[in-house]
C-alpha cells in the first residue's frame, strides 16, 4: 500500500484490490459504461463495452494485477489489468495481428486489456498516473506491455497519452495502445 496526496491535497491509499473490494469495483464499472454511444454528457469519458460479470472480475482480482485509490475507505477509482475474463477475446487477436505484422514484437509479454476508472469528483489530479506507478514494478515481472483499445469519441484519450501511453494503431472508430513496462531494456 502506498498512500497519494492530491494536487488539492487530499490523501488517497492506493493498493492491490482484494476479493473484498469486488462489490465497489463492479458499481464503479457499471456507473461508467454506456451502452450507446448516443450519451449526451461523454466529456467525463465513458466506457463502451460490456460489464465485468462477477466471476470474471474474481478471477482478474485474484491475479492481483488490480490497482484501487480509497478515499477514507471508499474505492473511488481502480486500474484494472484483464488477463482473464470473457472480454479479452478482441483484444488477444488485436495483439496476435499486431505481432503478425511487426507493429509488436513477437517475443514481448503483453497484458491483454486495460481499464481505468476514477470517481467524476477526483478527476484531474493525476490518479491513474499514480496507481500506474503503483502497479508498474509488479506488472513488469510478468509482462513487457500493456495494452488497451480506446474509442476514439472519448474526450479522456488525451489521458492515456499524458500518462505515457503510445498508440500504435488507430481507424475511424478506435484506437489501440500500449505502454511500455520497460523503456529502457
Ligand atoms: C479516463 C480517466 C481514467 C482519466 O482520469 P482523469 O483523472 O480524468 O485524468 P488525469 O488526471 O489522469 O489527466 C491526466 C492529464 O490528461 C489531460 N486531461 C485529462 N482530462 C482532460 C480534459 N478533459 N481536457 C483536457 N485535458 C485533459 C491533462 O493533461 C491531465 O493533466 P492535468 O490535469 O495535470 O492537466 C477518467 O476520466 C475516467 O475514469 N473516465 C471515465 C471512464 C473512462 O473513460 N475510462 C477510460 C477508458 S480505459
Amino acid at each position: 500500500m502506498t498512500s497519494f496526496t492530491t494536487k488539492t491535497g487530499i490523501i488517497l491509499d492506493i493498493r492491490i484490490a482484494s476479493v473484498y473490494d469486488l462489490t465497489a469495483i463492479k458499481k464503479l464499472n457499471e456507473k461508467w459504461t454506456v451502452a450507446s454511444l448516443d450519451i449526451v454528457d461523454k466529456e467525463n469519458g465513458f466506457l463502451y463495452c460490456d460489464s465485468y460479470n462477477e466471476v470474471d472480475l474474481k478471477k482478474i482480482i485474484e491475479a492481483e494485477e488490480v490497482a484501487i485509490a480509497t478515499n477514507n475507505g471508499q474505492v473511488i477509482a481502480y486500474y484494472i489489468n484483464d488477463n482473464y475474463s470473457n472480454l479479452v477475446t478482441d483484444y488477444k487477436d488485436a495483439i496476435k495481428k499486431l505481432k503478425q505484422e511487426g507493429t509488436i514484437s513477437p517475443d514481448l509479454k503483453v497484458s491483454l486489456r486495460t481499464q481505468i476508472v476514477v470517481e467524476k469528483e477526483f478527476h484531474r489530479m493525476g490518479i491513474p498516473v499514480a496507481m500506474l506507478s503503483f502497479l508498474k514494478p509488479l506488472l513488469k515481472l510478468k509482462y513487457d506491455l500493456l495494452f488497451s483499445i480506446g474509442i476514439n469519441e472519448n474526450p479522456k484519450r488525451i489521458a492515456h497519452q499524458k500518462a505515457g501511453w503510445e498508440i500504435i494503431y488507430e481507424n475511424d472508430f478506435n484506437y489501440y495502445c500500449i505502454y511500455n513496462l520497460n523503456p529502457n531494456e
